[in-house]
Order: C-alpha cells, then sequence, then structure tokens
C-alpha cells in the first residue's frame, strides 16, 4: 500500500518535472487564443516553427550566451536587449522579468516576442 503510495507520489513528480514541454497542438492553441493579431505577419506555423528550432516546445529552456547573457523560454528571448535578469546591464525593452518568460500560461513571452517580431528584421530578432 504504502509502495503503490510512493510509486504514484513518484510517477506524479516525474511528470511535474516534464511540465516544461508544451505539445505542439496545446501551443498553436494558445497562440491562436492570444491572437497575435496577424501573428505579425508570420503564420501560425512560422511560430511553431519558431518555438521548435528555439527550444524544441520547452518553456522553462534558459540558455547562456557568449556575451554571458541569456536567452529565455519557449522563444529563447535574450536578456541583453528584451528583459531583465538582474545579472547584467539589459535594455529590458518588453519591460519584463526574465523569470516571468518561463511560465506555463505563455503570456509575458507571447507578447514580448510579438515585440521583437514587430520590429524591422522580423522573426530573424
Ligand atoms: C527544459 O529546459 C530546462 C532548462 O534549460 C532543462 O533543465 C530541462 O531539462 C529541459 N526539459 C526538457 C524536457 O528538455
Amino acid at each position: 500500500m504504502t509502495g503503490t503510495l510512493l510509486m504514484s507520489l513518484v510517477s506524479c513528480l516525474i511528470a511535474i518535472s516534464q511540465a516544461s514541454l508544451i505539445n505542439r497542438c496545446d501551443l498553436a492553441r494558445v497562440l491562436h487564443k492570444e491572437d497575435l493579431d496577424g501573428f505579425e505577419g508570420y503564420s501560425l506555423n512560422d511560430w511553431l516553427c519558431l518555438a521548435l528550432v528555439e527550444s524544441k516546445f520547452n518553456i522553462s529552456k534558459v540558455n547562456e550566451n557568449a556575451d554571458g547573457s541569456f536567452d529565455y523560454g519557449i522563444f529563447q528571448i535574450d536578456s541583453h536587449s528584451w528583459c531583465n535578469d538582474y545579472q547584467s546591464h539589459s535594455e529590458n525593452i518588453c519591460h519584463e522579468d526574465c523569470q516571468d518568460l518561463l511560465r506555463p500560461s505563455l503570456l509575458s513571452t507571447i507578447s514580448c516576442a510579438k515585440k521583437i517580431v514587430s520590429g524591422a528584421g522580423g522573426m530573424k530578432n
């Protein structure tokens, strides 16, 4: 009995630790619901492709860059320009705490990504 409880507790914890991955269809649903206003001129597929190449759909991905800044979240948004991680100077153009870009709701990271993509360089940014 105790063993069974322990097993289900362990599998719950494993499920939680893997919750950083969002499946492609769920992400499509969230992006659609957030109505990206024409997706800033890109298609829903372009946005899904961006999430795939940047993070393989890992909402909590953090990666250090050569210049010491970090990339955050499913779209790998750079702390050098876009969000504040309190480690180095950031322009913080999105007015976001970088940690907020890792939230499962994706609200902050989507609105920041929209801001980035709406710039002259589009998705190349
Ligand atoms: C997602 O990214 C985090 C932080 O970079 C990493 O620790 C975690 O293992 C990744 N998850 C998967 C399932 O790859």
